[in-house]
């Protein structure tokens, strides 16, 4: 028994931000942010519009897909970075908003790397038998947690939802997944503030994301140099083997070096940066999801799915659709 991906959605917020944008709100250039990031622009969540308002969307679109109800779903996961509230979980909020009841629904954190998380978790509910119809999301609402006044970060990111519908089925869907996690990187990375710690004063930017790029790029690379290898011994596969490459969006010459290590061309990797930005969490269930309603990966492909983020966390997902 496999679980496989029957069905994919997602959301953006109306609200578009450009480079140009940006340009009047830091230090910053438009050249410097394409040729250091490959981002154009990202969107925005609107004031009073939540996590749970960019995940339900996306869920709903995912549901349809599928052709399924939101009844009949009976596993909630939402990997998310920014929840609603402290409780209950965004999972739960919107297992509220679709109006289903009585099902498992839990919030996972692993940063950038939590869609990949999430699915894992999914992903052995549903070989276990135990569920047999698991909605699985990402939502980050990251601008919130972001200092404007930081061109180091704030260019970066965007907002935005990706869900994917997972089933059970005879025919191969997800492969195998690959989850890491090192926490001795915690200051690379990190909110420094939060609520047992509090947000001390002496903290400047104590509530927001706080990055050592250039040293998060070189080990991001690295990483996923060795975790594309591990997918593919694994799995006894060679790179050849592999139609697509759907990489966590934090950078362009992140995801290039990623396709050159797997002998991929740039037309076989969904490359989304561009237009949303880093939308951690959900970035890859978005990508997956515009390159599944382009007509892109076609069903009985074989794809990869891979992210690095803070914790650090990394892993992959191999799977054929
Ligand atoms: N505009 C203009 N100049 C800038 C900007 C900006 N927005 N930001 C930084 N600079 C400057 C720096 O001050 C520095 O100037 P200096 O040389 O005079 O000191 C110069 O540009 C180079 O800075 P670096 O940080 O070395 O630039 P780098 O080439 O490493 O690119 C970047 C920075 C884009 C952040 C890159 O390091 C990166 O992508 N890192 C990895 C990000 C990532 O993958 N994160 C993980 C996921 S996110 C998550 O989990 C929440």
């Amino acid at each position: 028994m496999y679980a496989r991906i029957t069905g994919t959605g997602s959301y953006l917020p109306e609200k578009v931000l450009h480079n140009r944008d940006l340009e009047k709100i830091v230090d910053t250039s438009d050249k410097w942010i394409r040729e250091r990031t490959g981002i154009i622009k990202r969107h925005i969540a609107a004031e009073g519009q939540t996590t749970r308002d960019l995940a339900v969307e996306a869920a709903r679109r995912a549901l349809q897909s599928a052709g399924r109800q939101p009844q009949d779903v009976d596993l909630i996961i939402v990997a998310t970075t920014t929840p609603d509230k402290v409780f209950p979980s965004t999972a739960c909020l919107v297992q509220q908003s679709l109006d289903i009841h009585g099902c498992p629904a839990f919030d996972v954190q692993a940063v950038c790397t939590g869609f990949v998380y999430a699915l894992g978790v999914a992903d052995k509910f549903i070989r276990s038998g135990s569920h047999r119809c698991a909605l699985v999301i990402g939502a980050e609402t990251i601008s919130r947690i972001l200092d404007w006044s930081d061109r180091s970060t704030c260019v970066l990111f965007g907002d935005g939802a990706g869900a994917v519908v997972l089933e059970p089925s005879e025919a191969p869907g997800i492969l195998s997944t690959h989850l890491h996690a090192d926490g001795k990187y915690e200051e690379l990375l990190h909110v420094p503030g939060g609520v047992s710690r509090g947000y001390p004063a002496e903290e400047a930017g104590g509530a927001f994301v706080q990055m050592k790029g250039n040293e998060v790029f070189r080990i991001a690379v690295n990483t996923l140099g060795k975790i594309v290898d591990e997918t593919l011994e694994e799995n006894q596969l060679q790179k050849s083997d592999i139609d697509w490459l759907v990489p966590h969006q934090a950078n362009i010459r992140i995801i290039a070096a990623t396709a050159k290590k797997l002998n991929l061309d740039m037309n076989q990797v969904v490359v989304t940066v561009d237009e949303h930005g880093n939308t951690s969490a959900a970035s890859i269930p978005l990508a997956l999801d515009v390159a599944v309603r382009e007509g892109r990966i076609k069903p009985g492909q074989t794809l990869i799915m891979e992210a690095f983020g803070g914790g650090f966390t990394w892993g992959s997902a191999l799977l054929r659709l």
